[in-house]
């Protein structure tokens, strides 16, 4: 959620952090801090906004000194203020801290600190971490030792970097993301390799429950009982560091238009892995789908084309709800975990039930390096490259092109997709944006959209509908067909919009006679459909294909329209309000 830096070496600290954290800034955007150490002093700045916003006016980056540490913040508790901004510094000014995560016990162990005569100045649970650390600091003197007293204290999930006056880094984590990068002369402590990636691509993924020290020239691994702890050094795929917006306004156009190309790549090199998938899930009684926003309309979409084309049944769950009912997963199942990150906090405590239920683990993921790869029997990769825009975009058609092929070799190639003729048909949809971009125009005053769809195309008008959400602001909510009048056919007047979902399948005319009961109530028609109807006000075209794509083919355009619709609004489609890309916290 939040985004954390260290930095420990020969160049100049804080320029290095600012750009690493500019990299991780989908992390969290809403306030930014760095702080260095020179001559045995800690020099701290913080501010309300985004990286460059704050740095412009601050000049985060011309602290001095060759240690330092850096955030980016997602706010949990308290406000978005100057003062909870990160870094935290302890009250004697010699230790400050950056965290990402949250610690459960903070009111708690913040009572105890403040019986102790220590102050608070922030709302945060992260302030807590820094007056710890002092207080253990203080009475041993050693670095190892206070690290291991505060762990041993502090209950929740947390990565936090602590940097101490006479110039000594430590980082813990705890079910929080934390990776070393280790450079020729310099070391970098970092929620995300974007942090580091420019400067080295030789990564140690700490292991859960271990902390590293960092001092001249070394550094020792050690797990939360003060012992050496195994690591190994991973050379990271260079092209995750690759976040450039090139000629695109927004990374989030840039993504939506890769997708001719993130399609074909799609479970490209995981063929085996799909192979052992297949094989597992025709030996399984019982199949989980799981994952989090659009990664669980994957999901959902997975259990449509599951029955329709390969007669396998499969249960989609939202990973945040598992928890809640773990006795529904069967002993010896299969779970199917999909994540773009591989870092969603959601989907790694499913997966944790899942494993405690002794069920094989299938990850569907984008960061092959991430956590939930680390823990999965088998990991499929969407390989669609670094996705910034905080909205889901290629990532999702990437999850649902592996399911196809899941899916293909599950009911013996019964199916045949054309991937290459395929993505030629998103390029034509791609090229004809100015219907699209028309459209978005009407919806700048709206407040309400409906999205209707029937069969597949109902996750699909939940999925659309998430897009909008995020991008644009504007109330949205996914109806299946049938359900209008049963309920939602109340809320149709002159003053929404509602998306119809109309490909030429089986739903159509059952669909088209909903789109008409709508019109008939005053509300304005954008039709999604290959076959044009003077029902719709405005119609989207999309192409002519094999049926079982339409998912694909549906949300491209709503993909776009959303996006239009954010610069109509004058929203930003990168970075919407409140949200992260990493959803590191429950
Ligand atoms: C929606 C969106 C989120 C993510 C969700 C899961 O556009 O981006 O709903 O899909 O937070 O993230 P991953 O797939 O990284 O687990």
């Amino acid at each position: 959620m939040c985004s954390i830096i260290g930095y420990y070496g020969k160049g100049i600290a804080a320029p290095i952090l600012v750009k690493g954290l500019k990299r991780m800034e989908y992390r969290g955007y809403d306030s930014v801090g760095v702080a260095t150490e020179s001559n045995n002093q800690i020099e701290l700045k913080k501010g309300i906004g985004k990286v460059n916003e704050v740095n412009s006016k601050i000049h985060l980056d011309t602290l001095p000194g060759k240690i330092g540490i850096g955030h980016t913040r997602w706010a949990t508790h308290g406000k978005v203020t100057d003062f909870n901004a990160h870094p935290h510094s302890s009250n004697s000014g010699k230790i400050a801290i950056v965290h990402n995560g949250i610690i459960e016990n903070f009111e708690e162990l913040k009572k105890q600190l403040e019986a102790d005569g220590y102050d608070f100045k922030s709302e945060t649970d992260s302030e807590v971490i820094a007056n710890l650390l002092q207080k253990h600091y203080e009475k041993t003197g050693d670095v190892k030792e206070t690290i291991l007293q505060t762990v041993s204290e502090i209950k929740g999930h947390y990565a936090f970097v602590a940097m101490f006056e006479n110039g000594q880094l430590a980082a813990a984590r705890f079910h929080e993301p934390l990776i070393v990068g280790i450079g020729q002369d310099d070391f970098f402590l970092s929620s995300d390799v974007l942090g580091f990636i420019e400067f080295t691509d030789d990564a140690i993924y700490l292991e859960n429950g271990t902390f590293v020290i960092l001092e001249k020239n070394k550094f020792q691994i050690l797990d939360f009982n003060g012992e050496h702890a195994k690591y190994g050094i991973t050379k990271v795929s260079k092209e995750f560091g690759d976040a450039y917006k090139g000629d695109y306004a927004h990374f989030t156009l840039k993504e939506i238009y890769e997708q001719p190309e993130t399609i074909l790549k799609a479970g490209e090199k995981s063929e085996e892995a799909v192979e052992q998938t297949v094989d597992y899930m025709r030996h399984s009684k019982n199949i989980y789908v799981t994952g989090s926003g659009t990664s669980y309309n994957s999901a959902l979409i997975a259990k449509q084309i599951l029955s329709k084309y390969a007669k396998v049944r499969i249960e989609p769950i939202i990973a945040s709800e598992l928890q809640f009912a773990p006795d529904s997963i069967e002993e010896n199942s299969i779970i199917i975990a999909i994540s773009q990150s591989g870092e969603s906090a959601d989907v790694l405590e499913a997966v944790k039930i899942g494993k405690q239920a002794n069920c094989k683990i299938i990850a569907i993921v984008n960061l092959l390096t991430s956590s939930l790869a680390r823990e999965a029997d088998v990991v499929i990769g969407m390989n669609c490259g670094p996705e910034i825009g905080v909205a889901a975009t290629k990532s999702f058609t990437a999850q649902l092109v592996i399911l196809y092929k899941i899916v293909q070799k599950l009911s013996n190639n019964k199916i045949t997709i054309n991937f290459e003729k395929f993505a030629e048909s998103i390029v034509e949809t791609l090229e004809n944006t100015t219907k699209i971009q028309q459209t978005a125009g009407k919806l700048k005053d709206v407040s309400d959209v409906y999205i209707l769809g029937r069969g597949i195309n109902h996750p699909i008008a939940i999925e659309a509908a998430l897009k909008l959400k995020e991008l644009t602001y504007i109330h949205a909510e996914g109806i299946a067909g049938g359900e209008l009048k049963h309920g939602p056919l109340a809320l149709m007047d002159t003053n929404v919009f509602v998306i119809i979902f109309n490909p030429n399948d089986s739903t159509y005319s059952d669909t088209l006679t909903s789109a008409r009961e709508i019109k008939a109530r005053g509300a304005k028609i954008i039709g999604v459909s290959d076959i044009e109807s003077d029902v719709y006000d405005y119609w989207i075209k999309i192409p002519k294909i094999n049926q079982v794509l339409y998912p694909i083919s549906e949300i491209i355009p709503v993909q776009l329209l959303s996006y239009y619709a954010a610069l109509e609004k004058d929203t930003d489609p990168d970075y919407p309000r409140n949200l992260a890309k990493s959803v590191t916290v429950k």
